[in-house]
């Protein structure tokens, strides 16, 4: 599923020095099949020229009311309309508080107050602006008019200090608006994921783990909470940034991971276990840093506790959803897994395959059912994979 194919998207760039990455931003809207039109404020125009936009879109960009061309008279009302949704991206201080307060004194400013359709807005300034109370509280009116914020990132700005006021990478706004876009089905459930690999600590600086990225455990969670959910994700130890609206639990051992999810079992309606748990852990963990010697060294292992098949033995009336990271026999593994551990539905693949498993950014996910019956995706990237399991979920397990 992607939902920014096809939609009408209009992107608001005003003056600021992120207006460059407006054009980043542009391109990706437009990969995802979305037809993109720009307006510039003027002073966006001092960043920027007109003409990569103007190249890049297909369309005239829109920047006077005025004195244009006549064609562009009534743009403000029927771009307004025809969008699916408004981005502004950079917004400055000053179209913030023109916005807050209903002023039209651009084209910009005018078509925002004829849009009905989702509108998304980007601050990005100096960090003592973007502090500033009157900025904060016209950020809140916009905030209460509707409109949905996305925050600044903090780190050094173009204007040397350091602190909150970065305009977000454009993949992450792209995220955001895709957010904004998905189907809101699965509103008042609540969703508990596992996502990355356990560390099992030998001592203090070593330990036995595996390659997983945590990247379709992340995905599947934003998939859920673009989707509605209140969504929980039990996570190892990922270099990832938690998505946007989740409630991320950190953990590190297998041990750790069975305690935080069996401890939220039972608020949860759907549990999807993405995580790649380790099945040993070290009978002994040494607290100081062994020191090696001549010989070799052999460590003995005792199984960690089967989080799943707890959960299936525990469960009450949770939808269960498990994964099957194979290198063979990926049917049998994982209709044998499905049964054993008592669950609705798993996704299998076979992690030796490049286009799948474990640090890639695509899967090819082959979903099982409780009646035998099976399904195999393409090959596509985690982010759509999660969104098919989430339809399935809805369509096969959920609806029956
Ligand atoms: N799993 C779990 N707790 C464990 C091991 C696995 O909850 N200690 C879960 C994983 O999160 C995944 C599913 O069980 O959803 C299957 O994991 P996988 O590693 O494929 O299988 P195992 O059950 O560990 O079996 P094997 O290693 O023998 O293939």
């Amino acid at each position: 599923m992607k939902p920014i194919s096809g939609k009408q998207i209009v992107l608001g760039v005003c003056g600021g020095i992120a207006a460059y990455k407006s054009v980043e931003l542009l391109r990706l809207f437009q990969k995802a099949g979305a037809d993109v039109k720009v307006v510039m404020t003027e002073n966006a125009q001092q960043f920027v020229g007109s003409m990569t936009f103007e190249a890049i879109s297909g369309h005239p960009v829109f920047r006077e009311m005025y004195g244009g061309n006549p064609d562009a008279q009534m743009r403000h009302i029927a771009w307004a309309e025809a969008a699916d949704a408004v981005v502004i991206a950079p917004a400055t201080a000053n179209i913030i508080g023109k916005l807050a307060n209903g002023i039209a004194d651009d084209a910009l400013t005018t078509l925002m107050l004829a849009v009905t359709a989702p509108k998304i807005i980007c601050p990005s300034m100096n960090t003592h602006m973007y502090e500033n109370r009157a900025v904060q509280r016209n950020l809140d009116v916009l905030e209460g008019d509707g409109y949905v914020i996305v925050d600044p990132g903090e780190g050094e700005l173009a204007c040397g200090s350091v602190g909150a006021g970065r305009l977000p990478e454009p993949e992450y706004i792209f995220d955001r608006v895709a957010g904004v876009f998905s189907p809101k089905d699965f509103k008042g459930k609540r969703v508990l994921v596992t996502a990355g690999p356990t560390r099992e600590f030998i001592d203090p600086v070593r330990f036995v783990s595996n390659p997983s990225s945590g990247k379709m455990g992340y995905a599947v969670a934003k998939a859920a909470a673009d989707r509605g959910a209140d969504v929980t994700l039990v996570s190892g130890p990922t270099g990832l940034e938690t998505p946007f609206g989740v409630r991320r639990v950190d953990v590190v051992s297998a041990a750790e991971m069975a305690e935080a999810v069996l401890a939220r079992m039972n608020d949860a309606d759907i549990i999807i276990k993405v995580a790649a748990v380790a099945d040993y852990t070290p009978m002994e963990k040494a607290n100081y840093k062994i020191k090696k010697t001549d010989g070799g060294i052999s460590v003995s292992m005792e199984r960690t506790v089967d989080i799943l098949v707890e959960l299936g033995r525990r469960k009450t009336h949770q939808i269960l959803v498990g994964f099957a990271a194979e290198t063979q026999d990926l049917k049998k593994n994982a209709l044998e897994k499905l049964k054993r551990k008592n669950l609705d539905m798993i996704a299998g693949n076979l992690v030796n395959d490049s286009s799948s498993g474990f640090n890639s950014d695509t899967n090819k996910l082959n979903f099982f059912y409780k009646d035998g019956s099976m399904e195999e995706l393409p090959e596509m990237d985690k982010e759509a994979a999660a969104h098919v399991m989430l339809d399935r979920i809805t369509s096969r397990i959920i609806r029956r």
